[in-house]
């Protein structure tokens, strides 16, 4: 480096996971340099020059921190009213998610807490959950609507998710979930409201730009395989990447829905037979697995990760947060439960909430340490990185990065 192109933030003394590789790039006595909202310099600190405190104009000496990308929740649904309390207590007494969803419980009560609640109410519970994430390390989240199952409430839900952002330290992906579930007003009238997703709400939402994506929720008590294969292509037309809620209760070909449309990725799981594995890996689909929702609905099945694994499919881990199936904000307990529940270890836990969830957004700035990329980074308190998958309780975050500027780890009494 010339000394026109001094650096503007330098770390030193820090171990450095880049996620390289399939051990985490990990580089134990490290350092890392930004310019700007980017990394311009990452390695081991002995290559740097002796001078250190010339090489920029704010210098990090740090002791016993492990830096990591800023973690990446791939799929959420943060954005609603209400909550689903009264859910919870039928599951309890052994209704099932589809029976209490055919009931007129499940998604359906929380569309109507949702289109009820003003924007700005949807704004500040939504940032609080964020707040929570935050406090966990993620500096990307997506967000999905579904809540709104008509124009105006799914573009309104969409405005405040981005709005989410204007609080706090991330940067939000939003993802159009029109086809969330059948709403009430429609029941017998199923092609009627696939033809309002698919003539006007996904094209509004991409014409507005509210939605990089779309997503449909593929099972029995939503939409049939073929119905999803309309919705994704109709979202591919308008521009949108395709991401599908797949093979969660039951085996519906998810796997090979996503596939044929060229998804990014299909989510949950946990039915997802072997042709469907196949499928995906032809596609180069991305897995993401969602262990908070096979924790919550007590699923007795899991993802396939073994053939995930051994086809070479990439995994992802999300939280899912979400009122019915995974009212779970702490990411570190979503490490841990895909560890527990679904077998992952630790490294692929780790690459599957930074590298692979940025592919799954389709984000390729992000989700590694290397030069040029966003200088988006977790500090983390802990001897070994390990540690993020096997605490489950109060954050080891020491600070965060966004876009190459430190900034105050937010915690949920921040939030607004
Ligand atoms: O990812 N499976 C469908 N959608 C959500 C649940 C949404 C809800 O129950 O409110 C999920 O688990
Ligand atoms: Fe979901």
């Amino acid at each position: 480096m010339g000394g026109s192109e001094r650096w503007e933030r330098l770390w030193t003394g820090v171990g450095l996971a880049t996620m390289t590789d399939p051990s985490l790039g990990t580089i134990p006595d490290g350092a890392i340099a930004t310019r700007g909202d980017r990394i311009a310099w990452v390695g081991r600190a002995d290559a740097l020059p002796a001078n250190q405190e010339q090489l920029a104009d704010e210098v990090h000496r740090c002791e016993g921190v492990w830096l990591t990308p800023g973690l990446i929740d791939c799929h959420t649904h943060i954005v609603f009213g209400g909550d689903r309390a009264g859910d919870f207590r039928r599951r309890l007494r052994g209704e099932s998610y589809a029976e209490i969803a055919r009931s007129g419980g499940g998604i359906a009560s929380t569309v109507r807490a949702t289109r009820a609640a003003t924007t700005e109410e949807l704004v500040a519970d939504a940032a609080r959950r964020a707040a929570d994430l935050s406090a966990w390390g993620v500096t990307t989240l997506e967000i999905k609507s579904g809540y709104g199952l008509e124009l105006e409430s799914e573009l309104r839900m969409l405005e405040a998710a981005a709005r989410v952002a204007d609080h706090l330290p991330l940067d939000v992906a939003p993802t159009l979930l029109a086809a969330h579930a059948l709403p009430p007003e429609y029941v017998g009238r199923r092609d009627e409201y696939l033809r309002l997703v698919i003539d006007e709400i996904i094209p509004e939402a991409a014409r507005q730009r509210l939605a990089t994506a779309v997503d449909v929720f593929c099972e029995e008590i939503a939409f049939s395989a073929p119905e999803a294969v309309r919705i994704l292509q109709a979202g591919a037309a308008a521009g949108l990447h395709g991401r599908i809620h797949a093979d969660q209760l039951s085996d519906c070909g998810g796997g090979q829905v996503a596939a044929s449309v060229g998804a990014r990725s299909a989510d949950h799981l946990e039915f997802l037979a072997e042709e469907g594995v196949r499928a995906m890996a032809a596609g180069e689909v991305c897995a993401v697995l969602l262990p908070g929702a096979a924790y919550t609905l007590g699923a007795d099945r899991r993802p396939p990760v073994a053939a995930l694994r051994k086809s070479g499919v990439r995994i992802a881990v999300a939280s899912d947060a979400n009122p019915g199936s995974s009212p779970i904000t702490h990411f570190g307990a979503i490490l841990n439960m895909a560890c527990i529940l679904f077998g992952l270890t630790p490294e692929e836990a780790l690459l599957g909430a930074t590298t692979h969830a940025a592919r799954v957004l389709a984000l390729d700035d992000r989700g590694t340490l290397q030069v040029g990329m966003r200088a988006d980074f977790a500090l983390w308190r802990v001897k070994e990185l390990t540690e993020l998958c096997y605490w489950v309780g109060s954050s080891p975050l020491a600070s965060l990065v966004k876009d190459g500027r430190p900034v105050r780890s937010v915690r949920q009494s921040d939030a607004p």
